[in-house]
C-alpha cells in the first residue's frame, strides 16, 4: 500500500515509517522539513498523490492553549481536505489516553481538536489513543532544567514504547478504519518522577528531580487519569527492557 505519514521526521514518524517499510508499503514522509507543511497547505496535494491511507503523528507548539488548537485545528483541515481530493481511504489519527478527563492542559486541547475534526471529517477514521511513551518523563524534566535541577509532577502512567506504538499504527492503517480504537498502554504502571531519574542514570545525566503539582502538570492529571481503560490493548516492551536498550 501507499501510505503517507505526516511528522515522519519525529519520535513516533521515524518508528512508524521504518515499520511500514518492514512490511513492505511504500512510504511518502510529510514534514515541514521535507517541504510540505500542515498549516499552510505548502505541498500537501502532490504528497498524497496516489496514497491509500494517512497517519498523522505531527506534533505542535506546546504552551498557549488557543495557538495549539488553532496550530492542530488548521492543520488538520487542510490534510483532512487533501485527503479528501486525493481519495485517501483511511485516516489515522495518534491521540492521548485520558485528555477528556483533564483541564488547563493545552497541548490536550490541541489533541481534542484534532479528535473532534477527524470524527466529524470526510475520510473514513481509526482515532487511536496511547499512553504516555516510555521517553516521556526525561522529556518532561528537561522542559525545566537549569542549573541541574528540574521539575517534574509524580504523574501515575503506564508507558509505553516507541516501537510499539509505530507497530500498532502500521497495523492499523493498513486495515479498515475502526473510529476510536482500544486504547494502546505498556504493561505496567509507573511514577513519571522514577522513570525520569532513571533514565538520566542510565544516560549518564546528573539531575536533580523536584516533584511538583504546580508546574505544566497540575492536579487534574493525578491519580488514575492517565491510565488506560477497559480492554485496552497491551503492549509487550516494559520500561526496563526500553531502558536497557538505551544506554
Ligand atoms: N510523548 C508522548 O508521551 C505521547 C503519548 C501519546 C501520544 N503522543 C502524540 O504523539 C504525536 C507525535 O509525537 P512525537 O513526540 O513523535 O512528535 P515529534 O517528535 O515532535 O515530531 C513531530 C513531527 O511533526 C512534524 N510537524 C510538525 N508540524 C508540522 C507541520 N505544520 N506540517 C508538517 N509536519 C509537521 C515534525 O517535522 P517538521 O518539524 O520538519 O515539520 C515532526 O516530524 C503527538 O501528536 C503527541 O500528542 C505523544
Amino acid at each position: 500500500m501507499r501510505i503517507a505519514v505526516a511528522g515522519a521526521t519525529g519520535n513516533i514518524g521515524a518508528l512508524t515509517v521504518a515499520a511500514l517499510e518492514r512490511g513492505g508499503h511504500d512510504v511518502v514522509r510529510v514534514s515541514r522539513s521535507l517541504g510540505v507543511d500542515l498549516v499552510t497547505g505548502d505541498g500537501l496535494d502532490d504528497a498524497l498523490t496516489g496514497v491509500e491511507a494517512v497517519i498523522d503523528v505531527t506534533n505542535g507548539p506546546a504552551t498557549d492553549p488557543a495557538e495549539v488548537v488553532a496550530y492542530f485545528g488548521a492543520a488538520t483541515r487542510n490534510l483532512l481536505a487533501a485527503e479528501q481530493r486525493a481519495g485517501v481511504r483511511h485516516h489515522v489519527l495518534l491521540s492521548i489516553v485520558g485528555i477528556d478527563r483533564v483541564e488547563g492542559n493545552a497541548h490536550y486541547a490541541g489533541k481534542r481538536e484534532q479528535e473532534r475534526l477527524v470524527a466529524a471529517g470526510p475520510v473514513p477514521w481509526t482515532i487511536v489513543p496511547a499512553t504516555q511513551f516510555h521517553d516521556f518523563a526525561a522529556m518532561v524534566a528537561s522542559w525545566t532544567q537549569q542549573d541541574g535541577v528540574a521539575t517534574i509532577a509524580p504523574l501515575l502512567v503506564q508507558p509505553i514504547a516507541p516501537a510499539d506504538v509505530a507497530d500498532v499504527l502500521a497495523e492499523i492503517a493498513v486495515g479498515d478504519p475502526k473510529g476510536r480504537y482500544a486504547d494502546v498502554a505498556g504493561p505496567e504502571t509507573q511514577d513519571l518522577v522514577d522513570m525520569a531519574r532513571r533514565t538520566n542514570q542510565a544516560l549518564g545525566r546528573e539531575v536533580k528531580l523536584v516533584p511538583t503539582w504546580s508546574g505544566l502538570f497540575g492536579p487534574s492529571m493525578a491519580g488514575n487519569v492517565l491510565l488506560p481503560g477497559e480492554g485496552a490493548r497491551i503492549a509487550p516492551t516494559t520500561f526496563d527492557e526500553w531502558l536497557a536498550a538505551q544506554r
